[in-house]
């Protein structure tokens, strides 16, 4: 068993395991996927960023974790508890719910249920104060996931992401949500 190991009605939501590299490579390179992003990651540049989460998840106990399909045993992309990586705007202690799924596997809630789940790890096993998340103000299908998860907007911390070059300035603009631990009063 993963050292990372949680169970919904349909997934499994654990640590990355070596057969997941090509669907991993899939989800850092199809066009439809990466709609959202400035850059696309050749398979060399999608084997290193895959060993570091692993570590990452091995070594804090969360992060960008594989979601496998029960059923089949397949992997179908990744959502996870992560540190925010857009300083100066978000500090590293900010942790963030995010998720990538292969195309052929959207419109099904695969991702709604893998997040709701990590939403009650992220607040009883950890337990944060806060979770965040934020996504391209175009990107409506992330949007929609924050708000069937029960996030909520935050206007007022849109911001441009410090990590998109501007010769992409259609994806600077972020729309902001978050929710905060219900089992912490006034937290
Ligand atoms: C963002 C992303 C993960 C959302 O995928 P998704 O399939 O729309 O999200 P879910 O898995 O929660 O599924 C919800 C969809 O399934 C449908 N659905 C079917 N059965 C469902 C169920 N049991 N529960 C909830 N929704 C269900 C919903 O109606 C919804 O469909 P709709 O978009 O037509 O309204 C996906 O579009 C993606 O990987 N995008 C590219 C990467 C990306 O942009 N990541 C975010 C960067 S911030």
């Amino acid at each position: 068993m993963s050292d990372f190991y949680l169970e919904t009605e349909r997934l499994v939501i654990r640590n990355w395991n070596e057969e997941d590299r090509e669907l991993f490579h899939l989800i850092n390179s199809d066009d439809r996927v990466m709609q959202y992003f400035p850059f696309r990651r050749t398979r060399e540049q999608s084997d290193t960023m895959f060993d570091e989460l692993r570590a990452d998840v091995a070594k804090l106990g969360y992060g960008y974790t594989a979601v496998e399909l029960k059923e089949t045993g397949e992997c179908l992309g990744f959502c996870g508890l992560h540190h925010c990586n857009a300083e100066p705007v978000l500090e590293y202690e900010n942790i963030e719910i995010g998720w990538r799924l292969a195309p052929q596997y959207w419109g099904k809630g695969y991702i709604t249920e893998a997040a709701f789940c990590l939403l009650e790890f992220g607040f009883e096993a950890l337990p944060l104060d806060e979770i965040i998340s934020f996504a391209v103000h175009t990107n409506e299908k992330s949007l929609a996931v924050m708000e069937r998860i029960g996030m909520t907007r935050d206007a007022s911390k849109d911001f441009d992401h410090p990590r998109v070059p501007d010769t992409h300035p259609e994806l600077k603009r972020h729309s902001y949500y978050a929710i905060q631990n219900p089992n912490k009063k006034g937290g």
